[in-house]
């Protein structure tokens, strides 16, 4: 069944109050549900109950067991009921332990936790399960001492103490009006890293993240971000926190990153712990992006939440910008937009050009689960940032402003969002508006012709948004670019930058006073998530990567420059590497430039990005393509490689933005010396890992040993997994770094991996870690054999028995064989049409698989 956007209708029902009673137990945990419900208008219709695999034990109806006036609907109950206002009440018994989807409430390591976004709260009690519907909760529970010595609710502890038996209670009482995805309960046997945090009004908030006792010591990263988190939302959006206690339990089988439910934010432990000697830098960056992204939904979702599923982006897109705004304000604002502009055409140019593609609020879904996209996170965060550019700091905030006050207590829409920006900012957004129905990359042709007689410069500004699934034709979309242009000889911008709105399908805008040649610097901060195509020559682009103010319009000339030189490679088998080569020289040798800039300037193109440039996906030729290009440049720039080595070797570990960016540099110049074939390479890569004292610099080096034919590798692969075998964050690094091998004979390695001891299929990192990682190496997985193919499906239908959530994520590799030759295409429909054709798929894969093969 096809749920579509247009059907929306409010609730019929209302439930102001639920009081909650577990008697937990793994094994039988009962649960009574006592609701007032409240008829929502004028008409005759029953209370539906939803309800996801349980069956009632009791149904009671103010008071009385009335056995006629209820029945079952498929899996929902339904209720008939004479008056306004009535007090339901019924009682299920769940199995946690039973519970593989991790959806609802289920066990993780011995302890109980629940996840309930989107539809989970069906799973452990019969209710309404829709955002709209907004409940105050009390929630009481019991269990044994021994086994579970903390329990927690949402809101405030009310009450609690002993029971006979070894037994013990608490209860919880949140005063704000939530959603059911925003509940949550935990039942464990885990310690606190405690702190606490003053609010600008003077409240003083109780905080505790929860773990494992051997991982206490792995909390303090969290806590500083959680804390910084809930000062910068006061300052850059006036919101503070309103409870007196905030805590966050992490553990270790969870479906997503982490989830916001109020005042108890559950986390997948890998966005929680963090220590020099388990922890990249990336580790730490995203620990702090995803503690701040929860933290802020306490706003941006939980004090205004969404009326339904189809306004999700209204929550995700915002979050996302706030938490990227939050951590470009921590360290390298400029390095922290190339990531994030590096993850959006990674994951979702690919997703908006595919058999997937959707608006960043869609119009239909089967399954609501697998619209928690990149589309919807990402693309959507484009879109506030969009907004924020095109009313600039300060409307923008009194657009925010307005939003939270009208819509406080509220299930909104992305139309009121959008609305609110509007009111406060006196801008009419009317066009604006496409961005949230229209799917698809647009592209923008920018071509630049100058007259040097009159001094004018011509910018010809051409849009085309390519048909999706559902939408063949498209309307232009407004899009915000910043653009500069520099004199070639000079050097000097022209007039400062300025904001181009392109509002139409063609728009010629002229530049005055423009004396000497000019070099077009446009989508300057990628001020549009769009792909522009200029015929810019290589010198323009080389001169634009050495010069250029704006980072990331430096940094994207730089890739131009590479991307045209590996297509042209790819094309014609082969191609002048001289200038890539000289422009990376000139970047590396520039001592204005910090090590982390330089560090992104240099790194290739993934060789997914390049495929995705071009008609038909070579990955055969890309892969020698760009591995000729790195060879060269390992062994032209050879003295430079060693020089940012040894510059950045002897460095004690800190966790700054600047002995960062030394990190990551040195492992780039890791990567590179060994790809000249430096014959001492191995021996460098080797002592890195060996003597390394942080994981950064650790795994580095394990990456560079793991894509080599060294004896080193073997060693250094077997010595990092004895180090490590009992923390299962890490061992899921020494999963993905063989699975993203360069190596010949990786698919050979992934299929041995898979019946590893260690590998299982009930902890979706360890899937994520093998299979995900494997899926997006694009020599092994294209392999021409269709091996990876097949062993990607097995793993789909594997997992899928136990988990259609993570199963379904996994598919849409499978689905871009348009993207391919025609043997290869074959392969890969072959296995969506044996994925298809499974009986007892869930709707998850179904949705996704089928969708896939068009
Ligand atoms: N709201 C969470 C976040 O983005 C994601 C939870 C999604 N979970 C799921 N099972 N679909 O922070
Ligand atoms: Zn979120």
């Amino acid at each position: 069944p096809v749920i579509h956007r247009e059907d929306y209708r409010p609730p019929d029902w209302l439930v102001p109050d639920i009081a909650l009673d577990f008697t937990l137990d793994p094994a039988a945990t009962r649960v009574k549900a006592r609701l007032s419900v409240t008829r929502n208008g004028v008409h005759q219709r029953p209370l539906r109950l939803d309800g996801d695999g349980l069956t009632p034990v009791a149904v009671r109806i103010d008071g009385e067991p009335q056995a006629d006036a209820w029945r079952m609907d498929g899996p929902a109950l339904l209720i008939d009921l004479p008056g306004d206002a009535h007090e339901i009440e019924t009682e299920v018994e769940i199995a946690p332990e039973a519970n593989s989807q991790l959806m609802g409430l289920y066990a993780s390591g011995g302890n109980l936790c629940t996840q309930c976004e989107p539809e989970g709260f069906r799973r452990i009690t019969f209710f309404p399960d829709r955002p709209d519907v907004l409940s105050r909760y009390v929630v009481r529970m019991e269990a044994d001492k021994a086994r579970y010595p903390v329990l927690l609710s949402n809101g405030d502890r009310t009450g609690g103490g002993d029971l006979p038996g070894g037994r013990h209670w608490a209860e919880w009482r949140d005063p704000f009006f939530k959603p059911t995805y925003l509940f949550a309960l935990v039942a464990a046997d885990l310690v606190a890293n405690r702190d606490s945090f003053a609010t600008r009004s003077g409240k003083q908030v109780e905080l505790a993240i929860w773990v494992k006792p051997d991982d206490l010591p792995r909390t303090e990263h969290a806590m500083a971000a959680l804390k910084a988190s809930m000062a910068w939302d006061e300052k850059v959006y006036g919101r503070e926190y309103d409870l007196g206690e905030f805590n966050i339990v992490a553990v270790a089988d969870f479906n997503f990153g982490a989830m916001e439910n109020k005042s108890l934010n559950i986390f997948n432990s890998r966005y929680i712990l963090a220590d020099p000697d388990t922890a990249t830098d990336v580790d730490y960056d995203n620990v702090a992006g995803v503690v701040a992204h929860e933290y802020f939904h306490n706003w941006s979702g939980n004090r205004v939440t969404c009326r339904d599923w189809f306004q999700l982006s209204l929550k995700e897109g915002f979050t996302v910008f706030r938490d990227q705004s939050f951590s470009a304000d921590q360290g390298s604002a400029a390095v922290k937009r190339i990531e994030d502009v590096r993850a959006l055409r990674a994951a979702q140019f690919p997703e908006d050009a595919g058999p997937l593609a959707h608006p960043i609020r869609p119009e239909s879904y089967i399954e609501i689960s697998n619209f928690y996209t990149a589309t919807v996170y990402n693309k959507g965060a484009e879109v506030i940032r969009m907004l924020h550019t095109i009313l600039g700091p300060e409307k923008f905030r009194a657009g925010s402003d307005l939003y939270f006050e009208r819509h406080d207590g509220q299930a909104a829409t992305c139309e009121d969002f959008v609305t609110a920006m509007e009111d406060a900012s006196g801008v009419d957004l009317t066009r604006f508006r496409l961005w949230y129905s229209q799917a698809g990359t647009p592209r923008v042709r920018a071509t630049l012709t100058h007259e040097p007689a009159g001094g004018q410069a011509r910018l010809t500004l051409e849009q085309e948004v390519p048909p999706t699934p559902g939408q063949p034709a498209k309307q232009p979309m407004p899009i915000p670019l910043r653009v500069a242009l520099y004199g070639e000889m000079t050097g000097e911008v022209f007039g400062g930058e300025r904001l181009v709105m392109l509002e139409d399908q063609h728009q010629e805008i002229l530049f005055e006073g423009i004396g000497e040649r000019p070099i077009l610097s446009i989508n300057r901060g990628f001020s549009a998530p769009v792909t522009v195509v200029s015929e810019r020559s290589a010198a323009d682009l080389a001169f634009l990567s050495a010069r250029d103010d704006d980072p990331f319009a430096r940094y994207e000339a730089m890739q131009q420059l590479m991307v045209d030189t590996l297509v042209g490679a790819v094309a014609r088998g082969s191609a002048d590497h001289r200038p890539v080569i000289d422009a990376v020289q000139d970047t590396l040798r520039n001592s204005a430039l910090d090590a982390a800039f330089i560090a992104e300037a240099v790194l290739l193109p993934s060789e997914s990005f390049i495929g995705d440039q071009m008609a038909k996906v070579d990955p055969v030729a890309i892969h020698a393509a760009r591995e000729a290009l790195r060879r060269d440049l390992g062994q032209e720039l050879e003295d430079e490689w060693r020089a940012s080595y040894a510059k950045t070797h002897a460095n004690r570990y800190e966790y700054t933005p600047a002995a960062k960016g030394l990190r990551r540099l040195k492992t780039v110049a890791l990567g590179y010396l060994a790809a000249s074939g430096a014959e001492d390479a191995a021996i460098i890569a080797h002592r890195q890992f060996r003597d390394a004292d942080n994981m950064t610099d650790r795994q580095g080096a394990l990456a560079t040993l793991a894509n080599s034919p060294w004896p080193e590798r073997d060693e250094a692969l077997a010595a990092f997994y004895d180090r490590y075998r009992d923390n299962g964050l890490v061992i899921d690094k020494w999963f993905t770094t063989q699975a993203l091998s360069t190596r010949d004979d990786t698919v050979d390695a992934v299929e041995k991996l898979a019946k590893h001891p260690d590998f299982t299929l009930a902890n979706p990192n360890r899937i994520r870690a093998l299979v995900g990682a494997f899926s997006v190496n694009q020599k092994a997985f294209n392999d021409a054999s269709g091996r990876g193919y097949r062993f990607l499906a097995d793993m789909v239908l594997a997992v899928d028995k136990l988990n259609p959530q993570t199963a379904a994520k996994l598919v849409p590799p499978l689905g871009r064989w348009r993207r391919f030759d025609e043997g290869r295409a074959a392969l890969m429909r072959k296995e969506l049409e044996r994925i298809v054709a499974t009986p007892g798929l869930s709707k998850d894969v179904f949705e996704q698989a089928s969708k896939s093969l068009g």
